[in-house]
């Protein structure tokens, strides 16, 4: 579990037997294999990556948006639960706002559960500020979602500590 052997790459479909059993463990109602394969298949518009380690090619974290006019939409994001705590959710949005800047996005948004404390506590401490309420969003609990954006871009691509891996 070095974490100088973290590296950011882009999501394959090779990625998705271990993200899987990521996702499964995350998530109340969590995405289908076949979701995932759709968007890195036959989505232009997402931009999903994940962070491994180069050595053993270990997933460890992973995020999916969707990067459309001026808008970055986090869809999903989890990390692994041995590396949780780690600040690799915390790298994940960094990276993303990297992407979203170079590609002329002007914020992050994203929809988060009124009981996730820890991604709430996440997103809070990286400068999101909550812009809205979504009630009843998540369908399978009829949980309310907060919706939270992001337009200091640069601030968050700053925080970036982990490299991009070159296979
Ligand atoms: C939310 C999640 C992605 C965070 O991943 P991570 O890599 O551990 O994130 P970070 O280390 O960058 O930050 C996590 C923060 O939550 C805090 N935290 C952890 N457990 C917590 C808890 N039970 N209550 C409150 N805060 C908690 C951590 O202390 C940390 O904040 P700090 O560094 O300021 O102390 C991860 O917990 C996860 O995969 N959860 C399941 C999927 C999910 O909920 N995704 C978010 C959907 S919006």
């Amino acid at each position: 579990m070095e974490r100088d052997q973290l590296r950011f790459y882009a999501m394959s479909i090779d990625d998705l037997g271990q993200l899987m059993e990521i996702e499964d463990y995350s998530f109340p109602t969590p995405w289908k294999r076949a979701m995932y394969e759709h968007d890195l298949t036959r989505n232009e518009h997402s931009r999903f990556f994940v962070i491994k380690n180069r050595e053993t090619n270990e997933l460890a974290a992973y995020i999916g948006s969707w990067f459309i006019v001026d808008e970055a939409h986090v869809g999903t994001i989890a990390t692994k639960r041995e590396y949780r705590g780690q600040r690799l959710a915390e790298q994940l949005v960094a990276y993303t706002a990297l992407q979203a800047l170079n590609e002329g996005m002007a914020y992050i948004i994203l929809e988060v559960r009124v009981s996730n404390a820890p991604a709430i506590k996440l997103y809070e401490r990286m400068g999101f500020e909550r812009v809205g309420l979504r009630k009843g969003y998540y369908s399978d609990t009829g949980e309310d979602a907060i919706l939270m954006t992001c337009t200091q871009l640069e601030s968050l691509a700053a925080l970036l500590e982990i490299e991009e891996g070159s296979n």
